[in-house]
């Protein structure tokens, strides 16, 4: 198939470029400003090193898990990219085969260039998938939105809360001009021109608020991730609002730019707010019970039927590699997700391309669970990492 040059997630990103438009590629790769951000996203998991036992018994290392209670085969999903047409034909459709064929989860994004109609029409039998949710300032529109998700049985809502408006991205502003406006999604046609970041956009409403969320809770039942969590004050507040769990992202370092690695608001909510985490993380050691009193008042909103559920962590932003998918775990996440891989792996090769690069991914992690003494994700722990300051 000649997939076989292609060894780990960066090759993909390697052999995309060349294949890519101009638009399509400042699009993918571009990130806010100077791309501190989603540099650091990466770089930050080379400051976690493994402490790993040996002799462990490693022969049945095993890497499957739950994601907001649906099966996965790795602790990974697709995080939501918007505009998967402008690398390949088929878009998003190759991501929905490619999860179903590998039994990992897609998140569908509001922006995404083929309809959740067309997605949901190529959905295999019970494949589970999320769905990202830009607020439309009308708020009729996005209530028709959530409702329409619900009916087509998507299995969470995630709510994106750290793009009141987007981000400036100045690969995508020195072709503006080239690009024509997405297909649908909560994107407005405007006669001028806007770089295809600023296209996105339009419709969203930047007056979204925390006191939004009981609003989306009241219209349906699917359970909901906030994501863009940045600080342990927001995710104490996604808690309190009856959000069922966070997706630690800053977008992939498009939004604000110089914000910290999303690892380091990993080690925060640890440090500050350990029972967010997954049960083997909560009363760790470092804990502060100053921090914590806060937390002690909530009182966990009353879900009838949803509360047996517990609240699950995930991040994103500049996971390349199992380690850095082991890292996150080892952290206290429940699972991480991986946005412009699999934007890359699809322009690459479609629905093979996204096996192959869900493939690497598990061969890796299993390779890393076994190097370093664990045979499942569940005893993964802070203490086999030392994280420098
Ligand atoms: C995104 N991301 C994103 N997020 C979201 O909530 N809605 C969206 O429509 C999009 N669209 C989008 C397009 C492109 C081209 C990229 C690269 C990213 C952010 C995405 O969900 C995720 O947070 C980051 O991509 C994670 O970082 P990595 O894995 O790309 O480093």
């Amino acid at each position: 198939t000649g997939l076989g040059v292609i060894v780990n997630m960066k090759d993909f990103e390697k052999f995309a470029e060349p294949m890519l438009s101009k638009v399509a590629w400042a699009y993918y790769a571009s990130a806010a400003d100077d791309e501190i951000t989603k540099n650091s996203n990466a770089s930050a998991y080379q400051n976690v090193t493994f402490r790993p036992r040996i002799l462990q018994r490693v022969a049945k290392a095993d890497c499957t898990t739950t994601i907001m209670g649906k099966e996965s085969a790795l602790p990974l999903f697709i995080s939501p990219a918007a505009m998967a047409k402008l690398g390949h034909p088929d878009g998003e459709i190759n991501l929905t085969k490619g999860a179903a064929n590998t039994g990992i989860i897609q998140c569908i994004s509001s922006n995404a260039s083929c309809s959740v109609e067309e997605i949901n029409a190529a959905r295999a039998p019970g494949q589970p998938l999320f769905f990202q949710l830009y607020v439309n300032r009308k708020r009729e529109v996005a209530a028709e939105l959530i409702k329409k998700v619900d009916r087509l049985g998507m299995d969470a809502i995630m709510m994106t809360g750290d793009a009141p408006v987007g981000g400036k991205r100045e690969r995508d502003l020195r072709l503006k001009g080239e690009f024509e406006g997405p297909a649908g999604g909560v994107s407005e046609k405007s006669g001028e021109t806007q770089g295809v970041s600023q296209a996105m956009f339009a419709g969203v409403d930047p007056d979204l608020h925390w006191d939004d969320i009981p609003w989306v809770r009241s219209l349906t039942d699917t359970p909901i991730i906030i994501k863009g969590v940045q600080t342990v004050e927001d995710a104490l507040l996604a808690y309190e609002r009856g959000a069922d769990g966070i997706l630690i992202s800053n977008h992939g370092g498009r939004q604000l730019d110089t914000t910290r690695p999303c690892l380091d608001v990993l080690l925060e909510i640890r440090k500050h707010a350990p029972q967010l985490l997954r049960p083997e993380f909560r009363g760790d050691t470092g804990l502060n019970p100053e921090s914590l009193k806060n937390l002690a008042q909530v009182v966990p909103p009353s879900r009838p039927g949803k509360m047996e559920r517990p609240f699950e962590v995930y991040i994103d932003g500049g996971i390349n590699r199992g380690t850095d998918v082991v890292k996150a775990l080892c952290l206290g996440a429940n699972a991480v997700g991986v946005g412009r891989g699999f934007l890359f792996a699809q322009s690459v090769a479609g629905v093979e391309g996204v096996e192959h690069a869900v493939g690497i991914l598990q061969s890796e992690i299993l390779l890393t669970l076994r190097l370093l003494g664990v045979n499942k994700l569940s005893e993964l722990r802070p203490s086999m990492v030392e994280v420098k300051s």
